[in-house]
């Protein structure tokens, strides 16, 4: 699949088939996540694969998010701060943050590019995660992504973004209109 294509199909998918995704191509979306920059080129993301339909079930419950049940497959990011923390003391948080978001982005790319739906999980209860994949306290959840083929009658798409018009500054902050961003078209990237 094309670049672009990838970019613009990527989409939030909250409906899955009942075809289970092959691991392998899960296990690629991670190596693709492990390519993201990283402060230092810290190992600092630690992925759990889980296919425990048991556990599947307890982490949508987790989350009070009842469409994760329909996954066969999830990938849990974790960070493991320490280093981070050792080398970039109080800056350590925002990086780890960072990193973990362009290390998602990459995973969320590679698993368009495969044919794959994926959502992103942000509210669960830290706690309960933790108890169900048997995390240590010093770990972070960062992360939930269920796994599925869309559902066939299921048709989403990627949200429709607002304009990047009023948001783009140049040289200083709110100075806008310097170049006619209306000339450039979404279509066009
Ligand atoms: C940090 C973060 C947390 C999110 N948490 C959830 C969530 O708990 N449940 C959910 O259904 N979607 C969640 N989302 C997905 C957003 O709702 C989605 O990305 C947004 O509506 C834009 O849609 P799109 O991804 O299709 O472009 C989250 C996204 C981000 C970046």
């Amino acid at each position: 699949m094309e670049f672009n294509e990838v970019i613009k199909k990527r989409a939030s998918v909250r409906n899955y088939g009942t075809k289970k995704p092959d691991v392998e191509l899960v296990i690629k979306a991670i190596e693709s996540s492990n390519l993201a920059p990283s402060p230092g080129n810290l190992n600092i993301i630690k992925w759990i694969i889980v296919e425990d339909k048991q556990k599947i079930e307890k982490i949508a419950e987790a989350s009070q998010q009842e469409f994760i049940k329909q996954s066969q497959i999830l990938v849990v990011f974790c960070s493991d701060p320490k280093k981070a923390e050792s080398i970039y003391d109080d800056r350590a948080d925002r990086y780890v943050k960072q990193h973990a978001g362009a290390a998602i982005e990459n995973f969320l790319l590679k698993i368009t590019e495969s044919g794959l739906s994926a959502c992103w999980i942000g509210a669960y209860v830290d706690e309960s995660i933790r108890a169900i994949l048997g995390i240590p306290e010093n770990i972070e959840v960062e992360a939930v992504f269920p796994i599925g083929y869309q559902a066939k009658l299921c048709k989403t798409k990627q949200k429709q973004k607002v304009s990047i018009f009023e948001r783009v500054f140049f040289e200083k902050w709110n100075n806008k209109y310097h170049f006619p961003l209306e000339k450039v078209r979404r279509e066009d990237i």
